[in-house]
């Protein structure tokens, strides 16, 4: 009998959104509309695609293990030092690795539920502890209440903000306000994969109280907005002492050859980024004006996709395989941490307006 380490026995599993996974021949050629996994409906841009043709006549080596070329571009965009710039493996083995340097028995962390799914595997897998703090009514982060359970066993805070799977928002004011009220010895993980999304503040906000706290961490990643989920590279806005921790917990060369390439390339393609994120945003109107004609509720979407209420008295898996019946996949709240809704990406608006056709359908049938 293998011997696991006992902490796995209470680490609640990832579901993905496409549990048989696919091919990428499968995911071009396939007519079924992918809105279980917040990705981006566009492909890549072409320029993205030339740098990582260029790039992988280079594959027989490893990459550059610092990925000082990408780090820099990335501080260059953000106003930082590259030394206050850790990539990974996508935001996730940033998530992981975080844990694993922070957490340990008699410490820690402190986050929102329903959040993103990664988070409630943090405590478990390191001995550490965790607080859940329920969201407010209107199913926003509850910032003052997750102040009120930051102790000294505090190790660290996570914020996700726009939320997954909500599609919340708090301000910048607010999370401004709340940042500067955790303890300095508390880091504050705000986990941003959504940020360009939204459009109430730059998207640059949380920048300008990096330079304020030593004790502010911000997650991003090139899966949503840059149409890159598939190359897994995401990055934290970090104090050096965290790249270093991450680091010494992880194995080396997370970001690989090409991925390393289509990041960098992707962030000298501002304006065309920007382009789809309008679209996202526009789409993010359409849907949701939809789905209120409709009479289905939502939570305010500030993200690329729609949190949808379909009640206790609906089956959720009848109302996701319905419309799996009909090409559409979309994810259930069940797996998420909140039964009784749905969470739905936003796709082509092809895709969109079939998604709302099976919705209505499988509502009525
Ligand atoms: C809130 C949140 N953070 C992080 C991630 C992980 O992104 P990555 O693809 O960079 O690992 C996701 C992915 O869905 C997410 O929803």
């Amino acid at each position: 009998m293998l011997r696991f380490n006992p902490n796995l026995e209470s680490v609640p599993g990832y579901h993905p959104g496409s549990p048989k996974g696919r091919t990428a021949g499968e995911v071009q050629e396939s007519e079924v509309a992918q809105l279980a996994s917040n990705e981006s409906p566009f492909p890549p841009l072409d320029g993205v695609v030339e740098a990582i043709e260029r790039a992988a006549s280079a594959t027989n080596r490893y990459p550059d293990p610092e990925a000082s070329e990408l780090r820099e571009a990335l501080a260059a965009h953000h106003g930082v030092d590259p030394s206050q710039i850790a990539v990974g493996n996508g935001s996730c083995e940033i998530l992981v690795a975080a844990g694993q340097a922070m957490l340990s028995p008699g410490r820690e962390v402190v986050y929102a539920w329903p959040s993103f799914s990664i988070y409630p595997t943090l405590a478990p897998l390191n001995g550490g502890s965790e607080v859940r703090v329920p969201l407010t009514a209107d199913e926003n982060h509850d910032l003052p209440a997750m102040l009120e359970r930051i102790g000294p066993s505090t190790a660290m805070v996570i914020v996700c903000n726009p939320n997954n799977p909500t599609a919340t928002y708090r301000g910048a004011d607010e999370i401004a306000e709340f940042v500067r009220s955790v303890p300095e010895d508390v880091a504050v993980i705000l986990d941003e994969a959504y940020i360009d999304f939204q459009d109430r503040d730059d998207p640059e906000a949380s920048l300008e109280l990096f330079h304020e706290r030593d004790n502010l961490i911000i997650l991003r990643t090139f899966s949503k907005s840059h149409s890159l989920a598939g190359f897994r590279v995401g990055y934290a806005i970090c104090p050096p002492s965290f790249k270093a921790a991450v680091d010494a917990v992880r194995q080396p060369f997370p970001v690989n050859v090409l991925a390393q390439a289509a990041a960098t390339e992707a962030l000298r393609h501002g304006g065309d980024v920007r382009a789809r994120i309008a679209e996202v945003q526009a789409e993010r109107a359409r849907v949701e004006g939809a789905l209120a004609e409709a009479g289905i509720a939502s939570s305010e979407s500030q993200a690329n996709f729609s949190w949808v209420r379909i009640g206790d008295d609906r089956s959720e898996e009848e109302v996701v395989s319905a419309m799996a019946g009909e090409g559409v996949l979309v994810r259930a709240g069940t797996v998420l941490g909140a039964p009784g809704h749905l969470r739905v990406s936003y796709g082509t608006e092809a895709e969109d307006d079939r998604m709302i056709a099976a919705l209505e359908k499988a509502l009525a049938g």
